[in-house]
């Protein structure tokens, strides 16, 4: 499994495995500081997810996914001290619907991932870190989650009663003092706490809370070399990030594939 570098230019082949893992992720930011990073996989026609039948539901389209960029989406959560997510994963999880349990994966193929995390000082597992205005957050699907410390962000109108429900069941719960989350408290929040490296997989809204504060990092995209159509559908990001935000391209490797075939790109966000 190899893939062709394209950038920086030196048209080499590299193994698929360990592209990522060499970045070493958990050890970029400065002491006290902290490294945030998003990962996408995307069709040619820019969809992340598509619409379901049911109303306000969506997904990642099955016509993109597949196991090799799986392989990289699981690099960079190795690499993760914490890991950033919606309420709506959750949400989905308590219906048997998400995709996976938050990784590093248990399979046999990943084990080389766990053992490196062993060996880099890192626990077991990242720790979870939930952005969510409604506290809506089936305590079911928190409990799968057993041994890993579970922050949760909301904003200043969350219930209380459903705040003090969800510290019931052992999460930490951090209400900020604006209506919704800005990026920049959640930065300070995993600050205080000690992280250095997060690895945010929620969707555009979060996405747009991470950029709006220029407070986002690194951006992986894996772009699928295929156009899949379809009417409702989400894009990185969405709403307002305040002007546009420039970004600098760090890799970009082609994997050949035929049946996978998709570019790996990873850019730098420019910090005004
Ligand atoms: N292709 C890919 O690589 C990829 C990656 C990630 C996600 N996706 C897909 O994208 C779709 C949308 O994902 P998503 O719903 O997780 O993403 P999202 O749009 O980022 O997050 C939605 C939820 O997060 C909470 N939230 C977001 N920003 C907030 C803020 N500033 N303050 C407080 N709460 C905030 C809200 O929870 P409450 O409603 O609880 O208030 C909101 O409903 C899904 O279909 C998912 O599968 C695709």
């Amino acid at each position: 499994m190899t893939v062709l570098s394209l950038y920086p230019p030196t048209e080499e082949e590299r193994p698929l495995q360990g592209l990522y893992l060499g970045l070493n992720l958990h050890r970029q930011a400065a002491d006290g500081d902290l490294l945030i990073y998003s990962n996408y996989i995307t069709s040619l026609d820019g969809r992340i997810s598509l619409t379901t039948e049911r109303p306000s539901q969506s997904q990642v389209p099955t016509d993109i996914i597949n196991r090799r960029d799986w392989r990289l989406y699981q690099e960079l959560a190795a690499q993760a001290d914490v890991m950033i997510t919606s309420a709506r994963y959750f949400r989905q999880l308590a219906k048997g619907e998400a995709q996976d349990l938050l990784p590093v994966g248990q399979e046999d193929e990943y084990a080389d991932l766990r053992d490196w995390r062993k060996s880099a000082g890192l626990r077991a597992q990242p720790d979870v870190l939930i952005l969510s205005n409604s506290l809506d957050i089936p305590v079911a699907a928190l409990k799968l989650l057993q041994g890993r410390r579970v922050l949760i962000c909301t904003g200043n109108r969350a219930e209380p009663a459903r705040g003090a429900a969800l510290q019931a069941a052992g999460v930490e719960l951090f209400v900020l003092d604006s209506p919704d989350v800005s990026g920049a408290a959640v930065k300070s929040v995993l600050i205080e706490q000690g992280y250095r490296s997060a690895y945010m997989i929620a969707g555009p809204q979060v996405h747009r809370t991470l950029i709006a504060d220029r407070v986002l990092d690194r951006l992986f995209i894996t772009t699928r070399l295929r156009l899949i159509g379809g009417a409702g559908f989400d894009t990185i990001v969405s709403g307002e990030i305040g002007g546009a935000a420039d970004l600098q391209l760090l890799s970009l490797y082609l994997d050949r594939n035929v049946s996978t075939s998709q570019l790996f790109a990873q850019y730098a966000l420019q910090q005004q």
